[in-house]
């Protein structure tokens, strides 16, 4: 039977007795050794992949804590701004608790997956004439209002829940590995990372965060974010981890996604892919284990591979067709 993460963490979690679980079955995400990277880059090299969440990325870690207890203190609506998988998670646990949410997306930006997915779950969707940071900004203030629970990463709740793919981490390797390697957008699974380690006590795994070269207009539209809220304590983690803040470009983000999907068998979304890219810039010591994290589906994001990947050849249905394509 699926554990819902509330369960499984319960005793590290902010919940009690009277916390609804409102849960997709989100959580214990497998840990993927990948035998072919590792050889090429001469570690020890998991890829945590987070896109197996209901949903399809590691948002939903937070977002079962942030919709039951909204759900607890009596929320009836709540309301998100998101480059897009923050709103389909906010949608799909809000119509899993049968309350309201409002998703506001900057305009023209967000990955087409994304938006089906909060359409289809019921969400509000609407389309933010601004940027990410905007949006937020807008978010913010209607929560403050107090009619709608704020669900962005602002919500304490939403790291809590995010802590605990260290604590998944942790539990599979025996040990915290050498270096875990994530996306850094606006910071708030870094924070989180740092907190669960802060939690477990013992030495952290240095956390190198990997954000884009140019925040506002990378192809990685999932952190396409020019003001992170959490840079103060993303980069305290980093920095107490012993950890590096590592700055990746697009090309650099393109290899590592078509390396993660042909070399390891994953397909992510293209922001998903920094981590490994990063993994260039802050070498690990020859041997080590490393963990990268994975966050997001590829199937968030078709027009990207659709642009990427090799497009198909027509070919007539006819062995020798096929054969002579194949050559
Ligand atoms: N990877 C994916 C797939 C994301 O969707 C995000 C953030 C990140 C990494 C970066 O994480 O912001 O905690 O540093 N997505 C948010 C959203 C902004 O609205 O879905 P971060």
């Amino acid at each position: 039977m699926t554990i819902p993460l509330i369960e499984r963490f319960r005793d590290r979690l902010p919940v009690s007795a009277a916390t609804p679980v409102i849960s997709l079955g989100e959580g214990s995400t497998p840990l993927l050794r990948a035998p072919r990277l590792s050889e090429r880059l001469g570690i020890d090299l998991w890829l945590k992949w987070e896109a197996s969440n209901p949903t399809g990325s590691y948002k939903d870690r937070g977002m079962t804590v942030a919709v039951s207890k909204a759900v607890e203190e009596g929320a009836e609506a709540v309301i998100v701004a998101s480059t897009g998988n923050t709103a389909s998670s906010a949608a799909a646990y809000a119509a899993r608790a049968g309350i309201s949410a409002i998703v506001l997306l900057p305009q023209g930006t967000v990955a087409s997956g994304k938006v089906a997915q909060s359409r289809m779950y019921g969400a509000l969707v609407l389309e933010v004439s601004g940027s990410f940071d905007e949006a937020l900004a807008a978010a913010r203030e209607l929560a403050s209002r107090g009619s709608h629970a704020l669900v962005n990463s602002l919500n304490p709740y939403r790291r809590e829940g995010q802590k605990t793919a260290v604590f998944e981490i942790v539990e599979e390797l025996g040990a915290a590995p050498a270096a875990i390697y994530l996306p850094y957008g606006g910071g708030g699974n870094t924070t989180a990372y740092a907190q669960g380690f802060a939690e477990l006590g013992g030495t952290p795994s240095r956390l190198v965060a990997a954000q884009s070269a140019d925040r506002a207009h990378t192809i990685a539209t999932a952190i396409r974010i020019s003001e992170p809220v959490h840079a103060a304590t993303a980069t305290a983690a980093v920095e107490h981890t012993h950890g590096e803040l590592v700055t990746v470009d697009d090309a650099e983000i393109l290899v590592a996604w078509g390396d993660l999907a042909r070399t390891e068998g994953l397909f992510c979304e293209p922001s998903s892919a920094a981590g490994l890219a990063a993994l260039t810039h802050a070498q690990p010591a020859a041997g080590e284990t490393v963990v990268v994290v994975i966050t997001g589906h590829g199937l968030k994001d078709p027009a990207s591979a659709e642009t990427h990947a090799p497009p198909p050849a027509r070919v007539a249905p006819d062995p020798d067709a096929i054969l002579e394509a194949a050559k």
